[in-house]
């Protein structure tokens, strides 16, 4: 079986996710994990990737094909947007081209939404695309126990060492608040149980998750806490050095890198937010700089 090459282990890259795909070898990674910029206007860091749609979705399908490519036979491919991208995705290339595909919703409130002719959009599509039917999943990992224990048949699963039902395909996550001590200065961060529970659906300790797109490194301070090894890429250099800060500090967001708006709300006596089970021994990784930022 192929390994995740040495020199991409453990590492933040500053590039271009399709670079780094392309350099990868075939079926050297255990999962795919990917949440884009989803072509809407969001400014990254002054930065605005939107394009036409046609463009968006030839570069959609550009990144399944190489992340399917470089995923390993049992591997197992998230890939997180809102639900017409991730439609036209699935119509246009994941359905003929992967083993499986099943369409997860996340589902969280939002105060905002003021339409008067629709209802609010309050979750996102996660695809979850396999290669064959031997895709490695662990359902003692995320399951949620069981509510009627005494039940006969409940009962006869849990003496059999069932520890729970598999989660829905719905997930409920609350969006993580500007002014939450987890938000980090980034537009759109996924909440950490989120990216935890993915991340534990389908790897054990010692696997590689290949998170394409670090953003604030919420999910790769995840996937490092737990135990895998982890490769992100990220153009915009402010986030490479969010990432690199949080993985240096045990995922703590140092206050330079903290969301302005959560900063005014601060008071003197306020302490740094660190992940619960993060130990404070772990090693220091290096960021790797490929090129300047454009
Ligand atoms: C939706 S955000 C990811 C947020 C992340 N999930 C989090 O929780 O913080 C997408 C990120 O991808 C970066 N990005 C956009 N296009 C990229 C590309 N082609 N290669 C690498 N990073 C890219 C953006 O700068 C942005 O930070």
């Amino acid at each position: 079986m192929t390994a995740l090459p040495e020199q991409y282990r453990n590492q933040v890259v500053h590039d271009d996710v399709m670079t780094v795909l392309r350099d990868l070898p075939d079926g050297c990674v255990d999962m795919i994990y990917g949440d884009p910029d989803y072509n809407v206007d969001i400014k990254y860091d002054g930065h605005n990737f939107t394009s036409s749609w046609d463009e968006y979705i030839g570069w959609y399908i550009d990144l399944a094909r190489e992340s399917l490519r470089v995923l390993r036979p049992d591997g197992n491919l998230f890939f997180i947007n809102y639900p017409k991208q991730n439609a036209y995705l699935r119509v246009k290339y994941l359905d003929e081209n992967a083993y499986a595909v099943h369409d997860y919703a996340w589902v969280y409130n939002t105060n905002v939404g003021h339409s008067p002719r629709r209802l609010t959009t309050a979750h996102r599509s996660i695809l979850h695309a396999t290669k064959d039917k031997h895709n490695r999943f662990y359902k003692d990992q995320i399951a949620h126990p069981y509510q009627n224990p005494t039940d006969p048949r409940i009962r006869e699963r849990i003496s059999q060492g069932h520890k729970g039902r598999m989660p829905y395909s719905w997930l409920y996550f609350n969006l993580v608040k500007n002014v939450s001590r987890q938000k980090a200065d980034h537009p759109c961060q996924i909440p950490e149980g989120l990216s935890e529970l993915l991340i534990k659906s389908c790897t054990v300790p010692g696997d590689s998750v290949f998170v394409l797109f670090g953003g604030s490194g919420s999910e790769v301070v995840q996937a490092r806490n737990l135990d895998r090894v982890y490769l992100t890429c990220e153009l915009q250099r402010r986030y490479c050095e969010i990432i690199e800060s949080r993985l240096r500090n045990n995922g703590v967001i140092a206050d330079e890198h903290r969301h302005p708006a959560q900063l005014k709300q601060r008071n003197g006596t306020d302490t740094p937010y660190a992940l619960p089970h993060v130990q404070q021994t772990q090693l220091l990784r290096e960021i790797r700089y490929y090129r300047e930022p454009m």
